[in-house]
């Protein structure tokens, strides 16, 4: 239903490819065993798809945020892990060095990251800090010309194969913890003293992203990484946020996808009382379901994704395309588990793993509550 230019079909093309043929065949084995496959950087890479928002001036693709989305979203439909790492890195770390970077920190970090050679993350949530981040407590103290960060960062995707961490932490200890222009944010990388990689968490879903805790013991950080001004962290991070939101809204429209696939050709091999499963109403029904919000939750992202290109506020539309393509992506895959029966429960089918991948849509950059919070906010705001 979307308008497509021939550039974004060629893109499209091309992720949809990759994906089916270089991601497809090992996307169960990579769940079953958690394991994260690091060549896959380095391939994403080479196709331009981990530098897609940067100008060709380092060596990204430069396309705008709809033609993004529809390579992610092709890359979600086969494989969710693999579509996170390439939102969290496209949407935050390199849009943000991109936006606040000094020109040195640019010409160090975005052509490296662009070609795959560095991976990027983004650390804000703390073990007391998740929906509340304004609340998160790792303290950045000056010493000299460098910081010392102290503190932990929970639920960092990429936080172990990343070569650099955009990284939130306290810089005006004198404020209240509201104080949310007290915090910075600092370009962090795994070599610096005091940077420990702790537990890597066993998930549900998403198995093959690794989602680890960081913990900073008087990491010395050189000054040269300090990204903008030392009190604007937050606010960078949130006004990065809406656009990574609209990364997992892609993440989720392709999940859902995925499911209302599987479930569509399932329907029609499976037969029972002497009949294709799809002649029955109350499956036809389920699938008009599935297809409705998969194409309603497509275009309220890539209507968000354009009016951000356009320059207006976006902050309520990216709420409500992550929100309504998260709940998507779990009724979808719910219906499908359903519609497949017993061999909707286990591993043999792929909608047992798409189930899983689901939910998390519902809870990382902004949890399902958070972004009705963020939403109704916006219905009483005077602009
Ligand atoms: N753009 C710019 N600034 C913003 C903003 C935005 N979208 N949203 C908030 N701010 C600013 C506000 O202007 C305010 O600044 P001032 O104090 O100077 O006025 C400041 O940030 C605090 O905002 P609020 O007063 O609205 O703070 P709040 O505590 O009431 O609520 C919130 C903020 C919307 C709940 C926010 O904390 C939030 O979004 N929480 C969810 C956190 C989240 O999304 N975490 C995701 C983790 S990252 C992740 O999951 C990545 C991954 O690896 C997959």
């Amino acid at each position: 239903m979307l308008d497509l230019t021939e550039e974004q079909r060629e893109i499209q093309k091309l992720a949809r490819d990759f994906a089916r043929q270089e991601i497809a065949p090992y996307s169960a084995d990579w769940d079953e065993r958690s394991y994260f496959e690091p060549s896959l950087v380095k391939k994403l890479g080479d196709l331009g798809f981990l530098g897609m928002l940067l100008p060709e001036e380092y060596d990204g693709l430069g396309v705008d945020t709809p033609t993004y989305l529809l390579a992610l979203e092709e890359i979600a439909t086969v494989d969710a892990s693999a579509a996170v790492m390439m939102s969290v890195h496209n949407s935050l770390p390199t849009s943000m060095i991109l936006r606040y970077g000094s020109d040195a920190q640019r010409e160090r970090f975005l052509g490296p990251m662009a070609r795959g050679e560095i991976l990027g993350a983004f650390a804000l949530s703390e073990p007391e800090a998740g929906s509340d981040a304004v609340a998160l407590t790792t303290q950045a103290v000056r010493a000299g010309d460098d910081w010392l960060l102290t503190g932990t960062k929970s639920w960092v995707t990429n936080g172990n194969t990343a070569g650099v961490i955009v990284t939130m932490a306290r810089t005006d200890t004198r404020q209240e913890r509201r104080g949310a222009r007290g915090i910075g944010a600092f370009l962090v990388t795994p070599d610096l003293p005091g940077f420990h990689v702790g537990k890597k968490e066993e998930k549900m879903g998403l198995r093959a992203s690794p989602t680890v805790e960081l913990t900073f013991d008087a990491m010395r950080v050189p000054s040269a990484n300090l990204l903008g001004e030392p009190g604007m962290g937050f606010v960078y991070a949130m006004q990065s946020l809406s656009a990574g939101r609209l990364g997992i809204a892609a993440q989720a429209v392709g999940i859902a996808r995925a499911a209302l696939e599987a479930a569509t050709a399932y329907a029609a091999e499976r037969r029972q009382f002497g009949v294709q499963i799809r002649d029955f109403q109350a499956i036809q029904f389920k699938l008009a379901d599935m297809a409705t919000k998969v194409a309603a939750a497509r275009s309220l992202t890539h209507a968000a994704a354009a009016a951000k290109d356009r320059g207006e506020n976006v902050v309520q539309a990216c709420s409500m395309a992550k929100l309504f393509s998260s709940e998507t992506a779990m009724f979808c895959t719910n219906q499908a588990v359903q519609i497949f029966g017993g061999y909707g429960y286990v591993k043999d089918y792929p909608v047992e793993r798409l189930f899983r991948d689901a939910k998390v849509t519902e809870i990382y950059e902004g949890t399902s509550e958070i972004q009705r919070i963020v939403i109704s906010r916006h219905l009483y705001a005077r602009d």
